[in-house]
């Protein structure tokens, strides 16, 4: 039997999943489900992208080691992911013996086919860190059209693309230092070789969808193809390249080559061979990813799997971003919503899942979620229609059970078995919101059903329950033949579903039969409506809170008399000091410190600062998060037990308890000067 096997891209373990990330997760978790239910044979992989200067950077901020940093996050993935439903067969990580071993053999096989160059790269290098700064980690001034603040390849501005070693007086976002200029080996694997062979396999019909064929065409495949970077120097967290001592593979190496460790680690539990999915021509290979790394997997990955031996993908279906009311996501706007921030606030996770799936087509367009459309829409289609099916027929039947012979319906059953044809063609291209339109559409079909069959004032004659029976029989039966079909999207309503029948909902075939004679079980309720309130609170940045005033007026010169003014400077010595404003955007106790909370700082811009504050006696950690504060953002990084303390929050006060941290007015933004 043919199988397939499926992935999604792999989570950077240096961050927590949000929901921009889930859409990509629901969307394969739905595709995998429809698959199993149709019986065919398929496994969901998955794992951590563990490797990286970012995830060594924290580790070393946070004072502890890359594996621990990497393990917590591993843990808070599997358990977001477990909470939206998304069933992975296995989720490993790519700090794995598994990757390891095969990194070496891909490795291995494009050095054999001589596809290995070596060449010098010039690079910005931390000397405070002592790190080599990928682009992200710098910025400076435009060298094209002098906009300050751009990030080391590209200007926001005016769009030029440009080295990071061209940018104006370059700063370091990990330590504040001037980077160096310096060189390096660097390890590269050619493409170029393979380049017919890449205009040939991309442009197959049915491999990517159009508009990704046509950009790979356009943007890539008009020209020769660059090499491409592989290696990293030491200090660098990740695998050292075996026949390269002091050389790590690039992050983007090993990633990809994760999708079939997490293969290999699944294989192994489950008594099956890498080669049964990997190399056997048996096997479809579908990836889900994001359109930002569409040249990782379209050109990199598959020339690598080439070189080895190994098969291609078959598929790769690459899908738009998620935005919030027509906007980017974005930290201090409060619209990047953190998948377990979702699941506290008591939301419903299916209701996300049904969301998504009405806004995703096979097209990469970006997905708009407006808060207010959001609870509107599945209130409306899952509890106004779907689970109201329910609700008005189960009761009804409580105490005789289904009719022994299903009635007639006027053919609305059969219908519906005939309209699951484009339902399955729908889940199968990956047009889930076509498939969602015509389930809606057998819903309204039902509910008009209900609405002119009346049952609750048969109830109300003795000499026509069987009629009663009848109809509240072929409603809870077109309710559950729908719940069928939506199970790729919603597994916990038909699991709820197989409850209140007593029937199991295993293949998207039970929804061609209804059910007779079978009793059904006492009805509980099966979807609470979405309050909209509770996710507009999880939107919303929260407010700055505002010091509470003081009972007593406390001018009485205590203050001052037991801390005198210290001896005059001069405005130099003031401007010495670089005071910015910041907000937190993490505070956490320090379990080893009785008094400190560590605090992240963010500078605007995606520039952070880890700071130790001794405020502990003082303020809650949650208290902190989201409001502005002053700090001192050019002092030396002091290196302290727990981890480098890069400056210090402004605070009045004599300590322990009577600790006021300065707040600046409503309208100042993270990065300002403080004059
Ligand atoms: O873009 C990202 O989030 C990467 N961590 C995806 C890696 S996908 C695969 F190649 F491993
Ligand atoms: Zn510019």
């Amino acid at each position: 039997m043919s199988k397939i096997l499926v992935t999604s891209a792999l989570p950077y373990a240096n961050g927590h999943i949000h929901l921009g990330h889930l859409v990509e997760y629901i969307q394969t978790d739905i595709w995998v489900r429809f698959q199993k239910l149709s019986g065919r044979r398929a496994i969901y992989l998955c794992a951590d992208d563990t490797h990286g200067t970012a995830i060594m950077i924290r580790a070393r901020k946070e004072g502890r080691t890359e594996e621990a940093l990497i393990g917590e996050m591993s843990q808070a993935h599997q358990r977001d992911f477990a909470g939206f439903d998304v069933a992975f067969d296995h989720f490993g990580s790519t700090h794995s013996d598994a990757n390891r071993k095969l990194c070496g053999e891909l490795w291995q096989a494009l050095r054999s086919a001589g596809r290995v160059v070596e060449r010098e790269v010039t690079q910005l290098f931390d000397p405070q860190a002592g790190v080599f700064l990928a682009d992200r980690f710098v910025k400076g001034t435009c060298p094209r059209c002098g906009t300050p603040d751009q990030y080391g390849d590209s200007c926001e501005k005016c769009g030029s693309t440009y080295s990071a070693v061209e940018l104006v007086n370059p700063v370091s976002t990990l330590s504040g230092a001037r980077p160096e200029v310096r060189s390096a080996q660097h390890l590269f694997v050619t493409l170029e070789p393979l380049h017919d062979f890449l205009t040939g396999w991309t442009q197959t019909p049915g491999r990517l969808q159009p508009e990704i064929a046509n950009y790979i065409a356009g943007h890539f495949l008009a020209e020769p193809l660059r090499d491409w970077d592989v290696s990293r120097p030491a200090p660098y967290f990740g695998f050292e390249i075996p026949d390269a001592p002091g050389q790590y593979w690039y992050v983007w190496f090993d990633a990809p080559i994760g999708y079939m460790a997490s293969t290999q680690e699944w294989c192994e539990k489950h008594g099956e061979k890498l080669e049964d999915w990997w190399k056997d021509p048996d096997t479809r290979v579908v990836h889900f990813i994001g359109k930002d790394i569409t040249y990782f997997h379209t050109l990199f990955w598959p020339s690598m799997l080439r070189a080895a031996g190994y098969n291609l993908p078959d598929r790769i279906q690459v899908h738009g971003f998620l935005n919030m009311r027509g906007e980017k996501l974005s930290k201090s706007k409060g619209t990047l919503v953190s998948a377990r921030g979702y699941l506290d606030a008591g939301l419903d996770p299916q209701q996300l899942r049904y969301f998504y799936a009405t806004k995703l087509s096979a097209r990469v367009e970006d997905i708009d979620l407006n808060p207010e459309e959001l609870s509107a829409k599945v209130n409306s289609d899952l509890v106004g229609k779907v689970v109201n099916l329910a609700s008005r027929s189960a009761r009804f039947l409580e105490k005789t059970g289904l009719s022994a012979e299903y009635p007639d319906d006027g053919g609305l059953f059969r219908a519906a078995v005939e309209a699951g044809t484009e339902i399955r063609d729908a889940y199968e291209v990956f047009d889930f919101a076509r498939a969602m339109r015509v389930i809606m559409a057998l819903a309204d079909r039902a509910n008009e059903y209900v609405d002119r069959m009346e049952p609750w004032k048969l109830k109300k004659d003795p000499a026509r329950a069987k009629d009663v029976q009848d109809v509240s029989s072929v409603v809870l039966n077109l309710f559950r033949q729908i719940v069928v079909y939506l199970t790729p999207v919603l597994p916990r309503l038909a699991e709820a579903t197989e409850k209140l029948l007593g029937a199991p909902i295993k293949s998207l075939d039970d929804a061609n039969a209804p059910l007779t004679g079978t009793p059904v079980a006492a009805f509980s309720h099966l979807m609470e409506r979405m309050d909209p309130k509770k996710f507009e609170a999880l939107v919303v940045p929260e407010p700055t809170p505002v010091a509470d005033a003081p009972t007593e007026p406390a001018d009485d010169g205590a203050a001052l008399a037991a801390e005198p003014l210290a001896p005059e400077c001069t405005i130099d010595d003031f401007t010495k000091v670089d005071l910015r404003v910041a907000r937190v955007v993490a505070a956490e106790p320090v379990p080893e410190a009785k008094k400190l909370l560590r605090l992240t700082l963010s500078l605007g811009g995606g520039v952070t600062r880890n700071v130790f504050a001794g405020i502990k006696a003082a303020y809650d950690p949650e208290q902190l998060v989201g409001r502005l504060v002053v700090m001192v953002a050019n002092l030396a990084p002091r290196q302290m037990r727990f981890g480098l303390s890069e400056g210090m929050v402004v605070a009045a006060g004599p300590g322990d308890k009577e600790v006021f941290v300065l707040a600046p007015d409503a309208g100042a933004k993270p990065g300002q000067r403080v004059h």
